[in-house]
């Protein structure tokens, strides 16, 4: 369903950068396919569009509908792979401007993503006195930043509906078992939906973690993981016309030719927070070990009149991936002007989308010329069949990518380690040597 041109690579790496890996890449797509690599314990969403919870799915489902029934408004707290992928999906099927259209479906707003005093204060304001749910999504359980907004929210839940009215209203999005969320849960009976145990929060979006705040946008959830199967089956089939072992080949190659940024680029600005979810992705995935593509994004054209000087003379380090709807949700033509004073007659009855399809091609070139090799990832269409196929497709790169690299993809010790210096420093008990240590270090 995905097409791949790599033609704009010729010079940049050697010919045959596909054979010389095949070993590698039937290697790491074994590993990922048995869960005998590296964090072979986490690659249990290689085969998630298939064996997902059925069970589990119909009562997303039907949560999302009383959600959609009881309230105007639902909160998604959560942070990094616990909310990345559902903003994603729901920006680019529905739209950045979803919360502004009108609709049958409640506004959905993401807190807990961060600390900033002023944001959560402006958003209790945008909640007001709308009626509204809450979606509290960690797969650990203590993260700081979703914990601490869950609790406002929670209690303004509670003033409002009573405890009981409150219980109605919360969702919570966790492991099946462990953890301080679990534990809250269990002990104030919110209906649970289950991060699987072999599943990272950033491999999560196919699991309730996205599945439940998607839907509660109208999103088909089933033709999204229909896409992501149909995806799955394809990749699936090994050897060099597979196009995760080609992308995954090429930024290795380019990688090791000297290159070191990645840059996702896309002409729909809907994609901004796909771009955001693909750099958590592979940011969390490969950077590791002193190693690693740095992940970066762009939306096209408006960052060609900002970071495009940069991209075209800078200095060389970048490659660029584009990806492409090829169909355009509707049709704009551009009108004529008998008196054509801006002298744009020319364009006169095209489309808006051939405009931006000779902006892509003229960019490409462009930035090829200048150095930068560029990879087109073209998708059929902005829907959940297509959107699924594109998760699954990087997913799975990525952790070909990962093996490639000879690193773990599936942890983020980095990750781990300002959480545990955030909590020593707010004096979490269990941490007080921590503290000790971290503040004696700040204060000289
Ligand atoms: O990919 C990851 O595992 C992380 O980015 C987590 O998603 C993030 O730290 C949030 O963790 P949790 O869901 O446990 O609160």
């Amino acid at each position: 369903m995905l097409k791949l041109n790599l033609s704009k690579l010729n010079g940049f790496i050697p010919q045959d950068y596909l054979p010389a890996r095949q070993e590698a890449l039937a290697k790491a797509a074994a590993m990922l396919a048995d869960h005998s690599g590296p964090g072979g314990d986490f690659t249990g969403w290689v085969a998630l569009p298939r064996d997902y919870d059925k069970e589990e799915f119909a009562r997303i489902q039907a949560a999302a509908k009383k959600i959609r029934k009881q309230s105007q408004v639902l909160l998604v707290i959560g942070i990094g792979g616990s909310y990345l992928g559902a903003r994603a999906v729901i920006d680019l099927l529905c739209s950045p401007n979803y919360n502004l259209k009108k609709k049958d479906t409640p506004d959905i707003y993401f807190a807990g993503n961060g600390l900033s005093t002023d944001s959560l204060l402006e958003l209790m304001e945008l909640v007001g006195d709308r009626d509204f749910s809450v979606n509290i999504i960690s797969k650990s359980g203590p993260t700081t930043e979703p914990a601490v907004a869950f609790r406002i929210f929670k209690n303004m839940l509670e003033e409002r509906y009573g405890k009981e009215g409150a219980r109605e209203r919360i969702y919570a999005t966790t492991d099946k078992a462990r953890g301080a969320l679990k534990g809250l849960a269990d002990a104030e009976g919110y209906e649970e939906f289950v991060v699987p145990d072999d599943v990272g929060g950033r491999y999560s979006v196919l699991t309730a973690v996205g599945l439940l705040p998607i839907a509660v946008a109208g999103v088909d959830i089933q033709a999204l993981m229909g896409g992501a199967r149909q995806a799955m089956d394809e990749l699936a089939q090994g050897g060099p016309d597979n196009p995760a072992w080609q992308y995954a080949a090429a930024r290795h190659a380019l990688y090791e030719s000297g290159k070191r940024v990645e840059i996702l680029a896309c002409y729909e600005p809907a994609f901004r927070f796909f771009g955001e979810w693909w750099k958590q992705l592979y940011g969390e995935s490969e950077g590791k070990q002193g190693k690693g593509l740095f992940p970066a994004s762009v939306e096209f054209t408006a960052d060609l009149h900002s970071m495009g000087q940069y991209i075209q003379q800078g200095e060389r380090l970048m490659l660029e991936t584009v990806v492409r709807f090829d169909k355009a949700h509707c049709a704009i033509s551009i009108p004529d002007d008998p008196e054509n004073v801006d002298g744009l007659n020319f364009l006169s009855g095209r489309s808006l989308a051939f405009v931006a399809e000779q902006a892509l091609r003229g960019v490409t070139l462009a930035h090829v010329d200048g150095g930068v090799p560029n990879i087109l990832l073209s998708a059929p269409a902005r829907d959940e069949k297509s959107l699924g196929a594109l998760i699954y497709f990087f997913e799975f790169a990525c952790g070909l990518s990962g093996y490639l690299l000879g690193v773990n993809p599936f942890d983020q010790p980095g990750v781990e380690a300002y959480k545990n210096n955030m909590y020593a420093l707010l004096g979490k008990p269990g941490y007080e040597e921590q503290k000790a240590v971290l503040e004696k270090r700040l204060e000289s």
